[in-house]
């Protein structure tokens, strides 16, 4: 079937693609969850993944993941709220698996940030925070749980202010909080949604009323409506509090702060929304809001598609190779985001590293553990193609014209590890899953340069270690040994002159990554800091890319 470029175009601009950051707890399942529910995705609470209550669940897929609780591996939820097709790029919450976050944040066009109104911005938040904004990802901020106590919205914008370093800008207001909490004022509309504590609808049916009206009257439920059941606090209470949030949005409207596409997408300026995922409370105007602001999915490459009358080719890249996915089949999928043009099914491309030409036979679309078949994708989608061997991590790959997108960067590791196969019958087997848990970026690995050439492992955190130990002899049948070393950092490094050689502080080591780019493990941030001061000559990365 063929399409116009117009067609090609409004798919385009029908499409958002983001990820989730959030630390652990502050609820981007629950928010997750939510999403899905209003797209119609899935039909009940509680079957995305298991929180503590539910184990089983659908992106649980492997067997290490329904041990533990814990989501290890991002996959691709997609659902379509009224004409627009929504593609949420799931990632673990946990710290240890971070680098599977990082990686999938490449592949998204914004990210939301989930802030627990009660915890305010928590570490987790932080590290992935500055993230996004080292990549460009602009930050759309979601401050959840407002049906709990804690501290003012005020006091939330200006830590997210100061922390980052990038201006607030809230498009809603709650009124109250915790046991205390009343609704949110819909700042551009001035239109107060009212809170109903005992509401269980699946959807946000909040009604409505003129905020101008519920402040003259003192009273959210002036107009009488029985259907709505605000929490039962005194006359005086709910005035006073009426009159707090009043004062607030006034300061807010005072300060002239508004959305500004440009500051935004610059990674200057947050969007804030306040609501309870949990409630549904804030929910649809967070939906709605979210599909306004989130940018369209654009490519580095996104010239070329003004500029000519021809249709687009398809090109996209690599940002995520999954082994074994499906313990039935044993493949291998790369995940590949749509950049240009549409996929169609039995499409031949060009990998632009190796110049191979290859057939995308069938492309899959996975959700959680369940795997369609897709004819056709669009700009923005994600598709997961069944490759022995043929794509790697960053891969860029194309129809016609070369394009070549930047790699998928390899981050900074804080945790090492020796690793070595105690039974050398089963060796072959040890280092071909090595290879591959390497290349899926599974895990990190080092070479060291002397005469030994010993594998040093490297992650982000130890349960990565975990996952590679399990998978060898779970998928390999290859035990491994591995044991901690004192390496607390990584950097890669370059100098242009051969002559000047490299300061290493005190038992550090010289390793070449997997991909055969220099770099030096250290053994503490004081280490580090020598190395940076005694090596003006050098120059030091912290993320580096992959080709
Ligand atoms: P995560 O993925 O970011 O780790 O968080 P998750 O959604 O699992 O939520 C963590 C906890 O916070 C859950 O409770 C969840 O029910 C609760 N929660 C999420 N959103 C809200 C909200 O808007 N308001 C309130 N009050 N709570 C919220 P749990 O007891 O740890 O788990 P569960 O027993 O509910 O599964």
């Amino acid at each position: 079937m063929t399409i116009t470029k117009k067609q090609l175009e409004n798919a385009r601009l029908h499409r958002r693609t983001f990820a989730i950051i959030s630390h652990p707890d502050a609820g981007k399942t629950t928010l997750t969850e939510k999403l899905l529910l209003f797209g119609g995705s899935i039909e009940v609470a509680g079957a995305v993944r298991g929180r503590k209550s539910q184990r089983t669940a659908r992106s649980d897929w492997m067997e290490l993941e329904k041990q533990r609780g814990i989501s290890i591996s991002s996959t691709v939820l997609t659902f379509t709220f009224e004409s627009t097709h929504i593609n949420l790029l799931d990632t673990p919450g946990h710290h240890d698996f971070s680098e599977d976050t990082y990686r999938t944040l490449m592949a998204a066009d914004c990210a939301v940030m989930v802030i627990d109104a009660a915890k305010g911005i928590e570490t987790q938040t932080e590290k992935l925070f500055r993230v996004c904004a080292a990549r460009g990802i602009p930050v759309i901020t979601f401050v959840n749980k407002i049906d709990r106590p804690g501290p003012s919205s005020l006091e939330i914008l200006s830590q997210i202010e100061k922390e980052f370093s990038i201006e607030a800008v809230p498009v809603n207001w709650p009124v109250g909080n915790g046991p205390d909490f009343l609704g949110i004022v819909d700042i551009a509309t001035d239109q107060m949604h009212l809170y109903d504590a005992e509401s269980s609808d699946s959807r946000d049916t909040s009604r409505q009323r003129g905020w101008a009206e519920v402040l003259e009257s003192n009273d959210p439920l002036s107009i009488d409506d029985s259907s709505v059941n605000l929490p039962s606090i005194g006359q005086h209470l709910q005035a006073d509090i009426l009159l707090h949030a009043a004062e607030e949005i006034e300061l807010v409207k005072h300060a002239g702060l508004s959305y500004q596409r440009d500051k935004f997408l610059r990674g200057d300026q947050t969007v804030v929304f306040f609501g309870s995922a949990l409630t549904n409370f804030g929910m649809e105007l967070f939906l709605r809001g979210f599909i306004d602001i989130c940018p369209p999915p654009t490519s580095p490459q996104t010239d070329e598609i003004g500029t000519s009358n021809d249709l687009p080719q398809f090109s996209g890249f690599v940002f995520k190779i999954q082994a074994n996915l499906d313990p039935m089949h044993r493949d291998r999928v790369a995940f590949i985001r749509v950049c240009t043009g549409r996929f169609e099914r039995d499409m031949d491309v060009t990998v632009a590293r190796s110049g191979n030409r290859i057939r995308l036979p069938r492309a899959l679309k996975v959700f959680g553990r369940e795997r369609f078949t897709m004819d056709e994708a669009f700009p923005g989608d994600i598709i997961g193609v069944v490759c022995p061997g043929e794509l790697r991590l960053g891969d860029t790959v194309f129809e016609r014209s070369p394009v070549l997108y930047p790699g998928v960067p390899q981050f900074p590791p804080e945790v090492f590890a020796s690793i070595r196969c105690p039974e050398t019958s089963r060796r072959k087997q040890f280092d071909r899953g090595l290879d591959q848990l390497v290349e899926e970026g599974a895990v990190q690995l080092f070479w060291g340069t002397g005469r030994q050439r010993d594998a040093v492992l490297a992650a982000v955190g130890e349960l990565q270690f975990d996952v590679v130990r399990f998978r060898l002899e779970s998928e390999y049948k290859a035990p491994a040994e591995l044991q901690k070393l004192p390496y607390t950092h990584a950097r890669w490094y370059r100098c242009n002159d051969r002559n000047v050689s490299l300061a290493c502080p005190y038992g550090a080591k010289l390793v070449k990554d997997f991909f055969g780019s220099p770099a030096i493990l250290v053994q503490s941030e004081w280490d580090l800091k020598q190395l940076l001061r005694n090596n003006p000559g050098f120059s030091f990365d912290a993320i580096h890319e992959t080709r």
